[in-house]
């Protein structure tokens, strides 16, 4: 079957085969397919969807456009979670320690900027040295011996996805149940994983904007895992606002160190100890997720996550001395200020999200370089009072970027009444 025949059946809204289906992937996969068809046959997809027969087969095929790991020889449960991504979420990199320091492990693999969304891989990446290409035999030296790993795809797992992930995030082609669940999926059941948490996203910052849409995801989800015999529970968590204040890279990455210490902000520690309580409990470290919970917040508060954290980086050959100083940002600092007083109504995460992009955080277009000194700090939350003139939040760029600081102001809405705060944790489905 001809690659143009494909996208013209998907085009017009046909079922494809899962000899088409293979086929295509097989393409990506040695890259014998333009750029212009991969992307045409995403666009047709998102506009068509898949049934959950061609979305088995998408992604089977795509877990298997490489190899699948396998570290049932190592003792105990492994565990891993993933967040269809958000606007300051940095929560893998607090809780990913936090939880091998409890006893279970991490092999965890994370993906780079998607669209108006930060990527973990590239916050990591910001850390000097710190190496996230590693091969198979370190990947499992350091699972073996840390009970942890943070590490971006290697070129033989889940390639297709790999390819097919930096396609989307310049064609418009993100926010598509189907490719988002194929995509994920893809990634994680190639891990050699016996469990996974998932943090579906909901709100105006992430790529499922309305509850509707988001339990669809995380239904979608948790049944392909469920299918491949995997332990799955999703949590619908707010992304009306980023997590944290900090949004960019090494601010983010420093946010979490944080979180390591004991400290850092209300939600961003709340989040990392709820999805870290279910990932001890599916690990059987744990019998419930209060006992989750509380072990959680010992790992935090006595040290143990951040030590866990901080041998991981030198293991992965990053310098661990960044933490001991005062980060040093871009040198233009402009401040976002509230023009009138009142209580913050919304905050329109997105438009965060593209605005530090804009600034150098993410990437425009695939082979863009991301510059980790760029920080934008969002001080106020939804529910807050504020005073005019009071800062809203504080950019840091190369050079001066007042359009990108006009932006940002704009996502702020400031009105008379009180606003509560959105729920942080909506839903468990699993
Ligand atoms: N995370 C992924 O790995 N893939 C997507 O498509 C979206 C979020």
């Amino acid at each position: 079957m001809r690659i143009v025949d494909t996208i013209r059946r998907k085009r017009d809204g046909a079922r494809l085969s899962d000899g088409e289906l293979r086929d295509f992937v097989a393409g990506v996969t040695r890259g014998d397919i333009p750029d212009y068809q991969i992307s045409a046959l995403l666009m047709a997809i998102f506009l068509r969807g898949l049934d959950s027969g061609e979305l088995g087969v998408l992604t089977d095929a795509m877990l298997h456009s490489g190899r699948v790991l396998d570290f049932s020889d190592l003792s105990g449960a492994k565990v891993d979670k993933h967040s269809t991504g958000g606007v300051g979420d940095k929560i893998s990199i607090a809780l990913a320690p936090a939880v091998a320091a409890c006893g279970v492990r991490v092999p965890m693999i994370s993906g780079r900027g998607l669209g108006h969304s930060g990527g973990t891989l590239d916050k990591l990446e910001s850390i000097p040295g710190f190496r996230t290409d590693l091969d198979a035999a370190k990947f499992r030296s350091l699972l073996g011996t840390l009970g942890l790993v943070l590490a971006g795809q290697s070129d033989d797992l889940a390639p297709a996805d790999r390819r097919l992930y930096a396609l989307r995030d310049v064609t418009g082609t993100i926010e598509s149940i189907p490719l988002i669940a194929a995509s994920i999926m893809s990634k994680k059941l190639a891990e050699g994983i016996d469990a996974l948490v998932l943090d579906v996203k909901v709100g105006g910052g992430a790529f499922m904007k309305t509850a509707e849409r988001a339990r669809e995801l995380a239904r979608t989800l948790v049944g392909i895992g469920k299918a491949a015999g995997k332990q799955v529970t999703a949590f619908m968590t707010d992304m009306n606002q980023p997590i944290g204040h900090a949004v960019g890279n090494f601010n983010e990455v420093y946010e979490a160190v944080d979180v390591l210490r004991g400290s850092g902000p209300a939600d961003t520690r709340e989040l990392t100890v709820t999805l870290g309580a279910e990932m001890l409990r599916l690990g059987h470290a744990v019998d419930d997720a209060a006992a989750g919970r509380a072990r959680m917040e010992r790992a935090l508060d006595s040290g143990e996550a951040l030590e866990c954290f901080l041998r991981l980086v030198t293991a992965q050959g990053g310098d661990e001395s960044v933490f001991t100083r005062e980060p040093r940002y871009a040198p233009h600092q402009q401040t976002i200020t509230a023009p009138r007083s009142g209580h913050v109504t919304t905050i329109d995460a997105e438009a965060i999200g593209v605005a530090a992009v804009m600034a150098g955080a993410g990437r425009a277009r695939k082979e863009d370089r991301i510059d980790p000194t760029v920080a934008l700090f969002v001080h106020a939350r939804i529910g807050d009072r504020v005073q005019a003139g009071s800062a809203l939040a504080t950019l840091h760029t190369a050079t001066a970027e007042p359009g990108i600081a006009h932006r940002i102001a704009g996502a702020f809405a400031i009105g008379d009444a009180p606003q509560a705060a959105p729920r942080l944790v909506q839903e468990t489905i699993s």
